[in-house]
């Protein structure tokens, strides 16, 4: 198997990395609803950083996304749901895993990446995660993240009823 790197995202990498999402969607129902411009839900505003991780045997402009993850400055819900200044936090935001690179550290690295960033800009990374999706809830708090509350998603789960997110913030140092 070719060595994973994780690098950062070039707009040259938007179209793979849409086919890599279009796949988790269909597989794991994320993002729930698939968005009508995938690349610029890729985007999101105040981004800070955005990696990729892919099979590291090419450098080229297509080379397949195995992974994604973005970050950004945090918006104002999450601040107050963790009684947190916004101006302190990055969100982690955008991670997927390709259905067939999964349980390889993907996910975990990709993750470090982004908390890594986070500190050199001396901002403290946090999450939000749907409360329903139990392979990432294992993720982080595998990876040492910490449950820090729960809320109201704002959108309708699959079952029909209000969907609930949990956050999480991020190791420190
Ligand atoms: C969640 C996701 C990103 C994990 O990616 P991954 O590369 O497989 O994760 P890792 O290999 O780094 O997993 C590290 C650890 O997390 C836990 N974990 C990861 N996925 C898990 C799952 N589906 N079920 C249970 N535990 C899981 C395990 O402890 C795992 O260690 P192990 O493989 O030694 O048991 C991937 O399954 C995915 O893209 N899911 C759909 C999109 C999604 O939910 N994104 C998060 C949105 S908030």
């Amino acid at each position: 198997m070719p060595e994973r790197v994780i690098r950062p995202r070039r707009p040259t990498d938007l179209p793979a990395c849409a086919e890599a999402l279009r796949g988790v969607h269909e597989t794991d129902g994320y993002p729930v609803r698939w968005p009508a411009d995938p690349q610029g839900w890729l985007t999101p505003r105040d981004m800070i950083g955005c990696w990729i991780a892919t099979a590291g045997d090419t450098d080229t402009d297509t080379d397949r996304v195995l992974g994604h993850v973005a970050l950004t400055r945090a918006g104002a819900a999450i601040a107050e749901a963790l009684a947190l200044p916004a101006a302190k936090l990055a969100l982690v935001a955008r991670l997927f895993v390709a259905v067939d690179a999964r349980r390889g550290g993907l996910a975990t690295d990709l993750l470090d990446r982004a908390a890594r960033a986070a500190r050199d800009e001396g901002l403290q990374a946090v999450l939000e995660v749907d409360a329903a999706a139990a392979g990432a809830i294992a993720l982080y708090e595998r990876a040492g993240w910490r449950l820090a509350g729960s809320g109201d998603g704002g959108w309708i789960a699959a079952d029909g009823l209000p969907a609930r997110v949990r956050f999480y913030v991020g190791p420190v140092g």
